[in-house]
C-alpha cells in the first residue's frame, strides 16, 4: 500500500511526478506528498487528501529541480494529516525520504533517536528512518541508506534524496515492492510497475535487501552486503485492455464492470488454440508431465481473490478428484499446514504484491512445495516468485473494488479446470469440447447482462437506505454470495453477510424480518430446490427476497419480491454470470448513497502491508 515514485532527468519534475503518482493512487489516497532538490535546495509541498489537492498546491506553489520523489499514503501509523504525509525529514532538512511498508521496531528506533536528541514530529514509523539516515549522513547518502536500513525491522521500499549528495535518488527494498524504470538521460523508481509504464519498457525489478541508486545516466544496485549485483533489465510490455482512463464512464468501477465481456472474448480466443481446441498457458515451468501427479492443492488468496480460490475448490473436485483446500493468506502463512511433496500450492492474486499471499508463497517455498500463482498484474513479484504463472489478463484494474479481475480469475480456473481434466483423463475430449463452446457464450451473456440493468436499477432504488444485506447461494454460488456481500459493504458502507444458504438456520434466520433484503443466488442448478427452500424460510420471517435467478424461471418469480435473470448456463460456470448483477448493484447503491465508489474510505488497491 502506498504509491512511491522517484525521477531524476531533464524534464518538468513535478509535472511527470503528478502523472506517475496518479496512477498510483489507487495504492492509497489519504495524503500526498512531493519534494524535489532544486540548486541545493530541498522543496516539499505534502497535504492531507487525495493527489488532485496537491495538483492544486503545486498550481499555485510549483517545485522545480533535476530531481524528485512523491507518495501517496495509505495511513498505517499515524492519522492521515498533513503532518503524517510523507515525504519526512530529519531535524536539519537535509534528507526527504517516501516509504512504503511498515517499520515493527518504530518504537524502539523513537526512543533511541529521542534520546539521541533527535526532534521527531510525527506519529508515523517513516519518520525515524529519515532521522537514522541522518544520523549516519556524512557524504554518502547510499551508505547512509545502508547503515540506516540495517536497524530495521519489518517491511520496506525507499526513496531518498539529500542535499547533501544531490545528484542521486537512493532506493531500497525489503518485503514492499520497488522497481527501477531505465530510460536516456533520466530513470526513474516507482513502487510498481504500472506508474511507469507511459516513460520506459525497461524495467529492473529490485529484490529483498537490496540497496541502490538512481542518478541521471548510472544505476547502481547492490545486495544486502554491500557488493553490485548483476542488473536484470526486463522488457515490460503490458498493452492490454484498461489503462488509466476512464473512457467515458463515469467511474473506474463502471467502466472495468463494462470491459469484462473484452476480457472474456480475447482471454478465451488467446488461450484456445483455433481447431485444436488445446488450452495454452505460458509462462509456467509446472510442466503437461508434472501436473497430472499432483495429488492436493492448496489455494491461498485474500479477499476477491479468495472467493475465486472458492469456485477453484468446488471445480478441482468435482472435474479431478483433486483434495483442494483454501485457505485466506493470511491465516495459511501461519498455519503449519501438513504438506506432501505431491502438493501443489496456488497463489490467487490480482495486484500480485498482496503481504499475506506472498507470505503463504515463502513459507510453501520453505517446505520445497511448487507454487503456481493466478495473478493479474504482469512481472508483480508474486509472479516472480512462483514457479509457474497463469496470468488473468484483465488489463490494470484502478477501481479498489474488484470485478473484471474476479471474472477473469474466475475464467482462468475454468480453463485451467479443463485443460488439467484431460490431461488427467478426467474429462473426454467431447466433453472438454462442450465445456469450450459453452465458455465461449459467456461474453455475449455478459453483453446480455450489461445491456439490461433495469431490475438491478429498481433494486437498488428501493433498497439503498437499507442497513443491513444478507446474501445467500450453495455450492458453487456459496463464493458468489461472499463476494456480493463484500462488493456491497466496501463500497457503499452497507454491513452485508454472505452465507452459505444451509447456514441459515444456524443462526443467521433470527436477523430476518420485514427490514432485511436478502439476495439468493438461485440459478437452475443441481441446489436449485434447496435453494428454493431458504428462501421459503426467509419469506416465512417475512424478509424481502431478490433473487438471482435463470432467464424463464416462472416459479421462483411468485416466490421472491424481485428477481434478476442471468442467461442458461453450466452449473459450474454460472459464477461469472451471476456475479455481473451484483456487482452492478453494489455500484448503484453506492452512487444512490453517494460514496466515493472506486477509492472507498479505510480501502486501497494492493495491500502490501500485513
Ligand atoms: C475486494 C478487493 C480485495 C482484494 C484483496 C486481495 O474488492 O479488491 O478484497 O481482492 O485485497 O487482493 P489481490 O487479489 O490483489 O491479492
Amino acid at each position: 500500500m502506498c504509491g512511491i515514485v522517484g525521477y531524476i532527468g531533464d524534464k518538468a519534475v513535478d509535472t511527470l511526478l503528478i502523472v506517475s503518482l496518479e496512477r498510483l493512487e489507487y495504492r492509497g489516497y489519504d495524503s500526498a506528498g512531493m519534494a524535489t532538490l532544486n540548486g541545493g535546495k530541498l522543496g516539499i509541498r505534502k497535504q492531507v487528501g487525495k493527489i488532485q489537492i496537491l495538483k492544486e498546491i503545486l498550481k499555485k506553489k510549483p517545485l522545480e529541480g533535476q530531481l524528485g520523489i512523491a507518495h501517496t499514503r495509505w495511513a498505517t501509523h499515524g492519522e492521515p494529516t498533513t503532518e503524517n504525509a510523507h515525504p519526512h525529514t530529519g531535524c536539519k532538512n537535509e534528507v526527504a525520504l517516501v516509504h512504503n511498508g511498515i517499520i515493527e521496531n518504530y518504537a524502539e528506533l523513537r526512543d533511541e533517536l529521542l534520546k539521541e536528541g533527535h526532534i521527531l514530529r510525527t506519529d508515523t514509523d517513516t519518520e525515524v528512518i529519515a532521522h537514522l539516515v541522518e544520523k549516519h549522513l556524512n557524504k554518502s547518502l547510499l551508505v547512509a541508506v545502508q547503515k540506516a536500513v540495517k536497524r530495521l525491522e519489518g517491511s520496506y521500499a525507499l526513496a531518498v534524496i539529500s542535499i547533501k549528495d544531490p545528484d542521486k535518488i537512493v532506493v531500497a527494498r525489503y518485503r514492499s515492492p520497488l522497481v527501477i524504470g531505465i530510460g536516456k538521460n533520466e530513470n526513474f523508481v516507482a513502487s510498481d510497475a504500472s506508474a511507469l509504464l507511459h516513460l520506459t519498457s525497461n524495467m529492473i525489478f529490485m529484490e529483498d535487501g537490496q540497496v541502490g541508486f538512481i542518478a541521471k545516466r548510472r544505476v547502481k544496485v547492490l545486495d544486502r552486503e554491500g557488493r553490485p549485483v548483476e542488473k536484470k533489465v526486463k522488457i515490460v510490455k503490458w498493452h492490454l485492455l484498461g489503462g488509466p482512463q476512464k473512457d467515458g464512464y463515469r467511474h473506474f468501477m463502471l467502466k472495468e464492470i463494462h470491459e469484462q465481456p473484452a476480457i472474456i472474448r480475447n482471454t478465451l480466443q488467446r488461450r484456445i488454440s483455433q481447431g485444436t481446441e488445446r488450452i495454452y498457458f505460458e509462462h509456467t515451468s509446472i510442466t503437461e508431465e508434472k501436473l497430472p501427479s499432483i495429488s492436493r492443492v492448496i489455494i491461498q488468496a485474500c479477499g476477491t481473490s479468495w472467493h475465486a480460490g472458492l469456485v477453484g475448490k468446488y471445480l478441482f473436485e468435482k472435474y479431478l478428484r483433486l483434495h483442494t483446500e483454501v485457505d485466506l493468506s493470511s491465516e495459511f502463512r501461519y498455519r503449519m499446514p501438513v504438506v506432501r511433496g505431491d502438493t501443489l500450492v496456488m497463489a490467487i492474486s490480482q495486484s500480485g504484491e498482496t503481504a499475506d499471499t506472498l507470505a503463504g508463497i515463502r513459507l510453501a517455498k520453505s517446505v520445497f512445495l511448487d507454487v503456481l500463482s493466478l495473478c493479474n498484474t504482469i512481472e508483480s513479484t508474486i509472479a516472480r516468485e512462483s514457479d509457474g504463472v497463469i496470468y488473468a489478463f484483465a488489463g490494470s484494474e484502478i477501481g479498489v473494488a474488484s470485478t473484471k479481475a474476479y471474472t477473469a480469475e474466475l475464467l482462468a480456473l475454468f480453463l485451467l479446470t479443463i485443460h488439467w481434466g484431460t490431461l488427467k483423463g478426467m474429462l473426454s475430449k467431447e466433453e472438454a469440447h462442450e465445456m469450450v463452446e459453452e465458455l465461449k457464450k459467456i461474453p455475449y451473456y455478459v453483453e446480455e447482462m450489461l445491456d439490461n440493468q433495469k431490475e438491478v436499477l429498481e433494486c437498488a432504488e428501493r433498497y439503498y437506505q437499507s442497513s443491513n444485506f444478507l446474501f445467500l447461494g450453495r455450492r458453487f454460488n456459496y463464493p458468489t454470495a461472499l463476494e456480493g456481500a463484500l462488493k456491497l459493504k466496501e463500497i457503499s458502507y452497507i454491513h452485508a453477510e454472505g452465507y452459505a444458504a444451509g447456514e441459515m438456520k444456524h443462526g443467521p434466520l433470527a436477523l430476518v424480518d420485514e427490514k432485511m433484503p436478502v439476495v439468493c443466488i438461485a440459478p437452475k442448478d443441481s441446489v436449485y430446490q434447496k435453494m428454493i427452500s431458504n428462501i421459503r424460510e426467509v419469506k416465512a420471517r417475512k424478509g424481502k427476497v431478490i433473487a438471482i435467478a435463470t432467464r424463464g424461471d416462472e416459479e421462483i418469480t411468485k416466490l421472491v419480491d424481485h428477481t434478476i435473470f442471468i442467461p442458461p448456463i453450466r452449473e459450474e460456470f454460472s459464477p461469472i454470470l451471476a456475479v455481473i448483477p451484483l456487482q452492478l448493484f453494489a455500484y448503484h447503491v453506492a452512487i444512490k448513497r453517494g460514496c466515493h465508489v472506486d477509492q472507498p474510505r479505510n480501502l486501497a488497491k494492493s495491500v502490501t502491508v500485513e
